[in-house]
């Protein structure tokens, strides 16, 4: 079986309160979670040393939304994957559609990224996806195909099984238009089925692979009913406590 991953991912929102007040109520909520299910939160950078202190004995674990591909140095701006450990992350995001678009990360870039994080002690969780254009052009399987084989790229069999991989299709996310749960459950298929060809299919079956693009409390349910969705990564929903909770509970049931 594998495990059940509710990720939120805050993008840049939330001031010093308002994270707190969200991290505080959150923590109420998640009381109990079963241990086939990891709800995991990923506040901006500067509420990660507070979002840590306020976990302690909550049932969510910790994520950043970016890690550099560098140690440490002259590289200012950015965050390493040091600076996350120490900061209590288990979890960082890598490649999000944001970053690919709007900040020209590559399948490359993401790839080292993706391997420090695992050489480092970081669970990554990798995203893919198509844009409108590509889809209308009939393109998504060799889109995602690129992708998937390119953030792989070097990473063996023993480490694919550790991180996380999450198709966000990048039409549905923020649009308030999420895929249908067949149209992403064939995706998620087809991502296994190259895992399958990429590494052996036991391998395969043990990646979780999340969904994400506007999944609500009321989407989420028929959504991770399919069998190839095993969680979903949640951008605007995660934002209130209340939408997110009803997203956790939906993969709880
Ligand atoms: P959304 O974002 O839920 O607001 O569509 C998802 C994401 O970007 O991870």
């Amino acid at each position: 079986m594998r495990t059940r991953v509710i990720a939120g991912n805050w993008k840049m929102n939330k001031d010093l309160s308002e994270a707190v007040d969200l991290m505080t109520s959150l923590s109420g909520k998640f009381t109990t979670v079963p241990p086939g299910v990891r709800v995991i939160l990923c506040p901006p950078f500067p509420w990660l040393p507070l979002a840590a202190n306020i976990q302690k004995g909550a049932h969510w674990k910790l994520g950043a939304q970016n890690m550099s591909q560098f140690d440490d140095g002259a590289y200012t701006g950015e965050i390493s994957w040091r600076m996350l450990r120490s900061s209590g992350c288990e979890y960082v995001i890598l490649g999000h559609s944001e970053r690919r678009q709007i900040f020209g990360e590559t399948n490359d870039l993401i790839n080292v990224k993706t391997r420090k994080a695992l050489t480092n002690g970081l669970i990554p969780i990798v995203c893919v996806g198509e844009t409108l254009a590509e889809r209308e052009a009939n393109a998504t399987r060799e889109i995602i195909g690129m992708q998937v084989k390119g953030v792989l790229a070097g990473i063996t069999s023993s480490e694919v099984v550790k991180l996380v991989l999450a198709y966000e299709p990048v039409w549905a996310i923020g649009t308030g238009r999420n895929a249908t749960p067949l149209q992403a459950e064939e995706i998620h298929q087809f991502i296994r089925k190259l895992l399958g060809q990429m590494y052996d299919w036991k391998t395969a079956e043990a990646v979780s692979i999340l969904y994400g693009g506007s999944v609500k409390a009321d989407n989420a349910g028929a959504l991770l009913a399919q069998s190839n969705i095993d969680g979903a990564l949640v951008g605007g929903a995660c934002l209130d406590a209340a939408s997110f909770a009803g997203i956790v509970n939906a993969a709880m049931a």
